[in-house]
């Protein structure tokens, strides 16, 4: 039996758990207690080696296991709602450089599966490149398993593969871009059907096919956390039908002020495809924040940043952006690249909070922060910015 296209998928509860393998301390789904903030708050976790910014200006951050647990947990003791990997496929040396700029990288799905058991309550989420020799039945095993391990805190980012560099090493042949879309449509499809039934599953699709598929356990709450990253019609199509949560890029580059003008406009429209589709979708961005006692102190550390600069990785890791058929960071420059992440925010504490205050009113229901020196800098946003936050009425006392 084939499922037709066109069902959008139900949603990610915002409720209170009824599942016993689900409930928190409090009996509160991960995602109802991040959403009593007006600001939801991520973690980007450097899983890869240097992780956003190639410059070898000195800093703690590593990509090793004990250093992200680290990262995780302390992110989980400050309140933190969510930390998120993502996934890349690089041949030796990675981006290359005198840095070997992301050349280690572990894998997302078994660091969140590995760090289920050192957390409390802050969601994992993972990045999965769907297309690359993954079967639907797989997916949703390995998600309902890692969902189980964390009592429902694991959410699955979909990601198709923007670099044919990527679908190479897999012996597979590049993809056209909207066709990614269809086909992950199709395997999501599927994969919901396997957490829904409660008989086997037979099905016939134009890309995977079942007979007599089950899987137990089901998620704690039906499904996982479903998100993606998307920029164009087909992605956001996608995403409109099966995220909860969808990462959007600034359309105008890294500079806030020229972000906060074209943001609202995004948010809106995306947030309107999906109500179109009968569903609500969180939108989030992932500033990289560089925070210091002063203004001057943070722009000192920019400056330090792009003054050591590796330009071989720099080079390579902007190409890599510019080129491609991804449509998410057309207007970030190659300086934007060095620094990293997305919107840039640079200043003191309060100055932070500012720029945090202006994406909520820009549209934007989550930011995901990413830093330079990982442990001293999230330790310093946990104690200065924070209770700013709080006082600022962004995130719940
Ligand atoms: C915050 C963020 C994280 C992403 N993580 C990954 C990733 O881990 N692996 C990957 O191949 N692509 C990743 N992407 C790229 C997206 O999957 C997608 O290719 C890109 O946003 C282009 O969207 P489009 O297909 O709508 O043009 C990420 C994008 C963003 C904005």
């Amino acid at each position: 039996m084939s499922e037709p296209a066109g069902a959008p998928a139900p949603q990610h509860p915002l409720r209170m758990s009824s599942a016993p393998e689900a409930t928190r301390a409090d009996g509160i789904s991960p995602l109802a207690r991040a959403a009593r903030h007006p600001l939801m708050l991520g973690l980007f976790l450097p899983l890869q080696q240097g992780a956003w910014s190639p410059s070898t200006w000195p800093r703690s951050t590593s990509w090793s296991f004990p250093y992200n647990a680290e990262c995780a947990v302390r992110a989980d003791e400050l309140g933190f709602d969510l930390v998120f990997g993502l996934a890349q496929w690089l041949g030796k040396g990675g981006y290359g450089g005198e840095m070997q700029f992301r050349a280690n990288a572990t894998d997302p799905l078994l660091v969140t599966a590995g760090l289920a058991p050192l957390t409390r309550n802050v969601i994992l989420i993972s990045t999965v490149h769907i297309l690359y020799g993954w079967h639907p039945l797989h997916l949703a095993k390995f998600a309902a398993s890692i969902d189980h391990m964390s009592r429902g805190r694991w959410g699955l980012n979909v990601v198709t593969g923007y670099k044919k560099s990527e679908y190479e090493m897999f012996g597979i042949p590049p993809i056209e871009h909207d066709l990614r879309y269809e086909m992950a449509d199709e395997f999501c499809r599927f994969m919901r059907r396997l957490w829904a039934e409660g008989e086997n599953l037979t099905v016939e699709g134009r890309w995977w096919r079942m007979k007599d598929a089950f899987v137990a356990p089901k998620p704690a709450h039906g499904t996982v956390l479903m998100v993606n990253a998307a920029s164009s019609g087909a992605g956001l199509a996608y995403a409109a039908r099966h995220s909860d949560l969808i990462f959007i890029t600034s359309p105008a580059g890294a500079d806030l002020d020229r972000a906060c003008e074209a943001l609202p406009a995004h948010n809106r429209r995306i947030k309107e495809l999906a109500r179109s589709c009968g569903r609500e979708v969180k939108t989030i961005i992932n500033p990289h924040v560089i925070c210091r006692e002063t203004e001057r102190e943070a722009r000192e550390q920019r400056r330090a940043i792009l003054a050591h600069q590796d330009p071989v990785a720099a080079d390579n890791f902007y190409a890599t952006f510019a080129g491609g058929d991804q449509a998410s960071w057309r207007a970030a420059t190659r300086e934007d690249w060095v620094i990293g992440g997305n919107v840039h925010v640079v200043g003191s504490p309060a100055q932070v909070v500012d720029a945090f205050a202006r994406l909520r009113a820009a549209g934007c229901d989550w930011i995901q922060v990413n830093f330079y020196d990982y442990v001293p800098d999230l330790e310093f946003f946990g104690a200065r910015v924070l209770p700013l936050m709080k006082q600022a009425g962004l995130r719940a006392a």
